[in-house]
């Protein structure tokens, strides 16, 4: 687009194309001819390849990204332009404006043309994006996992909401007990033989596992001792140094405790024979068997009909038609007094009942150990 150069002097004449419309010739040039800086020429040369390049490259640009670099190459601050810019002050004054002039147009060319191009990708970018963010809302949804409550868990809150609905509320207490509230206080002193009933993990002499929920009946004596009546259930973990078909070291009690003015045997009969045909239905039979706990006097061992086989004998109730399902009696007169409660004024009756064996009577279930096993195939039928 220029006309050719002659020489490589400094100063060349030379014809004067288009771009007479450009550089106007200062009235001490020569008519017809340009004497032309060398530096000027090569400086249109060279906006003109870099808008030539520039262009080209914006229009074939295809991601924001890559507008955003060459933005950066030709006009950022160190880029080409601005370099040819810079460049300007090697030129004799009175060519600059002129430079200046067509550096500018070109720049303001290059950035109309990087704005359009931003735009035209900026709305295809977001049209590909809506393509293949779009959501089809008539596929089915993902199923999610579904969760069951443990066998052993459904039958402890049917027992807690049989119980509160009689009017008990729920206590609890430590998992390491003291032996004092374990075996002591609960009438079972050291050396007492009774105390081989529980075989006990002991973390030191003084400490344990607790081998049943009773020691919560004296923890909630002595809180709120004077205060009458008491009505609570101590649901919790119990621990105890057995492990085989029909034990396991860890399991399930649910300790019951009344305390008041006048409390008889006869209450602590109902009361359990209310629990036990809310629980099994009202078809069972149940039968006190008189028995023996430190702690309780009288004590009895309750026994209800075989869910099995209805009491004719099976495996399962090893043939004799009965099930043991807990243990129970009145609270005894020491057991009061060392809680702080006056045997002469108030009576009081207790049970503790194991979840597992309700559970397993309940939903059938004849090896202990499925409880634990996490088997998801047992599980999921509850
Ligand atoms: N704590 C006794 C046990 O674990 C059960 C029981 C509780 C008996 C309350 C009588 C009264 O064997």
């Amino acid at each position: 687009m220029f006309p050719p150069l002659e020489g490589n002097g400094m100063i060349v004449p030379v014809d004067l194309g288009w771009f007479q419309e450009f550089f106007k010739l200062s009235s001490r040039r020569g008519e017809g001819f340009l004497f032309c800086h060398i530096g000027v020429k090569k400086m249109i040369e060279t906006i003109e390849t870099i808008r030539a390049a520039a262009l080209a490259r914006v229009a074939a640009a295809a991601s924001s990204e890559e507008l955003e670099a060459l933005r950066v190459q030709y006009l950022g601050k160190k880029g080409e332009l601005t370099a040819v810019l810079r460049g300007m002050g090697k030129l004799p004054p009175e060519e600059r404006p002129r430079m200046g002039q067509l550096a500018n147009q070109v720049r303001e060319e290059l950035e109309k043309a990087l704005l359009e191009a931003k735009d035209t990708l900026a709305r295809k970018e977001q049209a590909g994006r809506l393509r293949t963010e779009a959501i089809d809302v008539t596929l089915p949804g993902r199923p999610l996992p579904r969760g069951y409550r443990h066998p052993l868990y459904q039958a402890l809150n049917e027992i807690k909401a049989i119980f509160t609905g009689l009017g008990f509320d729920v206590a609890e207490g430590p998992e390491v007990e003291s032996d004092y509230y374990n075996f002591e206080a609960l009438n079972l002193p050291k050396e007492h033989p009774a105390r081989d009933m529980q075989d006990s993990f002991y973390i030191t002499e003084d400490v344990l596992l607790r081998t049943h929920t009773s020691p919560v009946q004296v923890r909630v004596m002595e809180a709120r001792r004077p205060e009458i009546p008491i009505r609570i259930i101590a649901p919790g973990k119990v621990y105890r140094r057995d492990d085989d078909a029909t034990h396991s070291p860890i399991f399930h009690q649910v300790e019951g405790l009344l305390v008041d003015k006048r409390v008889t045997f006869g209450e602590l009969k109902g009361t359990l024979m209310a629990f036990i045909k809310q629980m099994f239905g009202e078809t069972v039979q149940v039968r006190f068997r008189p028995s023996y706990f430190p702690f309780t006097e009288p004590s009895a061992e309750v026994d209800m009909s075989c869910v099995m086989c209805g009491g004719s004998g099976c495996r399962v109730c090893s043939h004799t038609g009965w099930l043991e399902i807990l243990g129970c009696g009145m609270v005894h007169p020491r057991v009061l007094s060392m809680s702080g409660y006056d045997p002469e004024e108030v009576s009081g009756f207790a049970f503790g009942l194991g979840v597992e064996r309700v559970a397993m009577l309940k939903y059938g279930i004849d090896d202990l150990r499925l409880f634990y096993e996490n088997d998801l195939r047992f599980l999921r039928q509850f």
